[in-house]
C-alpha cells in the first residue's frame, strides 16, 4: 500500500482565508478526511466549498457521539474519550485508503482544536507522516476587524474559554480573549471594555465594542441576529479592565 501521509490544514473562516500556502498544500492532497456531525452541518458545507476548488475528495466520517452531559469535572475525560473514537473512526479510512489526505481545520489549528492531538494519535497507529499548514484564527480575525491589538505595549494576553473566565477574572488578569462561549455570562466584568464579533468572515458577522455593562444587551441581541441569520452562532471576545496598569 502507498504510504500514508497527512497534512493538517487551516482554512481560516472559509475560502476567502485559505492562503497560497494552504492553497498549494491542498492541491498536494488525494482527499480529505472531515468529522460529519450532522447532515446540515454548516462547517462541513464551507470544507465541501473549499475542497471543491481544490479539485479535492471529501470523505466524511460520522463524527462520534461525545458527551455532552458530563460534569465540568469530567469534560476532559469525556473529550478523551471522544478523540480516540474519532482516531479510530480515521485510521480506519487512512488504513484502506493510503495516500495523502487533508484535515481542513476551521480557523488556525493552534486554538482549540483536537486535529493535531487526533493526528498525532493516528501518527502512534499508522506508519504515517504529517504536517500542518496556519491558518487565520478567530482572535486574529477579531483584533482586525475592531482595529486593536489584543494586549497593551508590551504585556501579556490571557486566551482562555468562556467556562473558565472567572478563573482568569479571579487571577487577575486584566487583558482576556474569550473563545467557546455559550451566551456570554458578564457579570462579574460590567465595568471592563469588550470587543465582541460573531461569525466573522461570514455574511452573518456582527461586531459590537464598549463598556460591558453598556452593550451587553446590544451583545444579546447580535447574537440573535447572527444565529437568525446563518442558523448557527460562534462568538469570541476580548475584554479589558482598562483601568490596569
Ligand atoms: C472549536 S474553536 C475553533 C477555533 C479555531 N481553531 C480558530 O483558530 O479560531 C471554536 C471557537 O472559536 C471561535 N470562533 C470560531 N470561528 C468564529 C467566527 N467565525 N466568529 C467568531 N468566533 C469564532 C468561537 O469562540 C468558537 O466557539
Amino acid at each position: 500500500m502507498a504510504e500514508t501521509r497527512v497534512r493538517v490544514v487551516g482554512i481560516g473562516m472559509g475560502p476567502q482565508h485559505v492562503t497560497p500556502e494552504a492553497s498549494e498544500a491542498l492541491r498536494s492532497c488525494d482527499y480529505a478526511l472531515a468529522a460529519e456531525k450532522s447532515v446540515d452541518d454548516p462547517l462541513l458545507a464551507v470544507r465541501r466549498q473549499v475542497c471543491g476548488e481544490h479539485g479535492l475528495e471529501l470523505v466524511t466520517v460520522p463524527d462520534p457521539e461525545r458527551d455532552r452531559a458530563a460534569p465540568a469535572a469530567g469534560y476532559e475525560a469525556a473529550v478523551h474519550d471522544w478523540h480516540v473514537a474519532r482516531v479510530t473512526a480515521y485510521a480506519r479510512v487512512l488504513a484502506s485508503r493510503g495516500g495523502t489526505a487533508a484535515f481542513l481545520v476551521w480557523g488556525d489549528p493552534s486554538l482549540y482544536d483536537s486535529t493535531v492531538r487526533v493526528v498525532e494519535a493516528l501518527a502512534e497507529r499508522l506508519r504515517l507522516d504529517y504536517d500542518v499548514v496556519p491558518g487565520i484564527s478567530a482572535p486574529q480575525l477579531l483584533a482586525a476587524r475592531h482595529r486593536i491589538v489584543l494586549h497593551p505595549v508590551g504585556r501579556p494576553v490571557h486566551l482562555t474559554t468562556a467556562r473558565r473566565l472567572h478563573e482568569a477574572v479571579a487571577a487577575g488578569e486584566t487583558d482576556i480573549v474569550v473563545m467557546l462561549g455559550g451566551a456570554p455570562e458578564l457579570t462579574a466584568v460590567g465595568d471592563w471594555s469588550i470587543w465582541w464579533g460573531a461569525n466573522l468572515g461570514t455574511r452573518s458577522e456582527e461586531l459590537v465594542a464598549g463598556r460591558v455593562c453598556d452593550v451587553v444587551a446590544e451583545v444579546e441581541a447580535a447574537r440573535e441576529r447572527a444565529r437568525a441569520s446563518a442558523g448557527w452562532v460562534m462568538d469570541v471576545y476580548l475584554l479589558r479592565r482598562e483601568s490596569a496598569g
